[in-house]
């Protein structure tokens, strides 16, 4: 596929995404705590080959070196997330400057190197001790997450104007407290839902405390969100595929657009909500943009035993596929792009996540070659052009990831980055599909026709 770089607008931000307790490693330097992501990994059977991330990438200590790799990719942005467990240790109460200090750094590092910071509060590190208090089931973790907000939009806010609150609540709350495949791997329908309530919750205090703290801040949600098809044309698997769809798209979209909570789903959950009232005008915050998280589509039957939401993901036989065995349909991101421009009324779009995991190597003489992860990201970043040309107000795409990264219960084995990483020696090398990447923001720069 070509790409249409005349639907894109002349400062389009062109980046790459990480989150903190993928990449950072130092999990017990200059006062950090643990998250609860720590404890899930390093319990026993949570995790491929028991992978945590201790060490991670080490950006922590590299950080130098991973803004030259965004500068030799030539990105004009970063998106990267805040390690709550930093910056305030026990979740409430005393702030750690040192924490603090790390993301000054970088944020001065980047915007040294013209790259546009893009900060994320939450990518699913909470501290444990606020997991021990009870965690996003409870009210109170929203509160103290929105004293945090505070806390960092106050440090950093004279530099930072691109504020997310959360990554993908649904991985948070459907598959941290239901699936129990992620932190803090339960799987309770009551506090899957009371926990998926408390994160929107959050969302709205924090959006209103970054506007208090940072006037001018650009806040927005990212969600991951997917096109949903019924495996066939039985009443009941278009069924299955209208809760699919309530579960993954409409229970994250439709309260942030005041809508409330989708009433199907709530019969379908059948857990009473923990309301309050004005909680619902607080989710529903005016926000400047929504963040698409984009992987996948999802084909769907239904299971008419199984756990809510009674759907699951049929796998279709001769469909290309990536390394996570996930399908792959360009199309899907550029149907999401103007589902919310259309049915969402969206007036600012990120692409904030896309990307796909190969397993690659790096040759003998140096290189790794990643024919497949270059067509994913050519294709993607084609369909979005599409859709801006239909009419999405598409301004940014970050390719997920700048560095392959602890891929969570996957561990280190699927990678996903732009650079190959070493995790012996912690070597980075740019893959051919980073530098594709490079020549894509090229083309873009100098739109010298129509696409490249
Ligand atoms: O690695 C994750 C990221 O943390 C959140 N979005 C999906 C990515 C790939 O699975």
């Amino acid at each position: 596929m070509t790409i249409d770089h005349t639907a894109l607008p002349d400062d389009f931000l062109w980046g790459t995404a990480t989150s903190a307790y993928q990449i950072e490693g130092a999990v017990a330097e200059d006062g950090r705590s643990p998250s609860i992501w720590d404890t899930f990994s390093h319990t026993p059977g949570t995790t491929d080959n028991g992978d945590h991330g201790d060490t991670a990438c080490d950006h922590y200590h590299r950080w130098r070196e991973d803004i030259d790799l965004m500068r030799r990719l030539g990105t004009n942005a970063y998106r990267l997330s805040v390690a709550w467990p930093r910056v305030v240790p026990g979740g409430d109460g005393p702030v750690n400057p040192k924490g603090l200090d790390f993301y000054d750094r970088l944020v001065d590092g980047l915007l040294a190197a013209g790259i546009t910071p893009s900060v994320t509060l939450y990518h699913w590190d909470l501290p444990q001790t606020l997991q021990d208090r009870g965690g996003w089931p409870v009210r109170d973790t929203a509160e103290h997450f929105a004293a945090y907000a505070s806390v960092v939009a106050e440090r950093l806010g004279d530099r930072v104007h691109h504020w997310a609150t959360l990554n993908e609540p649904l991985c948070s709350a459907w598959i941290g407290h239901l699936e129990g495949r992620m932190a803090p791997g339960l799987t309770d329908l009551t506090a899957a839902v009371r926990a998926s309530y408390h994160l929107l919750l959050a969302h709205g205090l924090a959006t209103r405390a970054l506007r208090a703290a940072a006037p001018g801040a650009q806040v927005g949600i990212v969600n991951n969100l997917s096109t949903i098809h019924p495996a066939s044309d039985t009443p009941e698997d278009r069924a299955a595929a209208l809760r699919m769809d309530g579960h993954t798209n409409r229970w994250w979209l439709d309260p942030v657009h005041g809508r409330g909570f989708p009433a199907d789903m709530r019969e379908v959950y059948g857990v009473e909500l923990p309301e309050r009232p004005g909680d619902l005008t607080t989710i529903a915050a005016p926000l400047d943009w929504l963040g698409l998280n984009y992987y996948f589509p999802q084909v769907v039957t239904a299971d008419p035993e199984g756990p809510a939401p009674r759907a699951v993901l049929v796998r279709r036989d001769g469909v290309p596929r990536t390394g996570m065995d996930w399908e792959i349909d360009p199309t899907g991101i550029e149907t999401l792009l103007l589902r919310l421009t259309h049915e969402y009324g969206a007036r600012r779009l990120y692409v904030t996540e896309n990307g796909s995991a190969f397993p690659d190597t790096v040759r003998p003489d140096g290189t790794v070659d990643d024919p497949e992860r270059r067509s994913y990201l050519e294709d993607h970043i084609a369909a979005c052009a599409s859709a801006a040309r239909k009419g999405a107000p598409l301004a940014g795409y970050f390719a997920w990831s700048l560095l392959d990264n602890f891929e969570w219960a996957y561990g280190y084995d699927k990678r996903f980055g732009l650079v190959h990483v070493d995790y012996s020696t912690l070597a980075r090398t740019i893959k051919a599909s980073g530098h594709r990447y490079a020549e894509i923001i090229r083309a873009h720069g100098k739109r010298t026709g129509q696409a490249d």
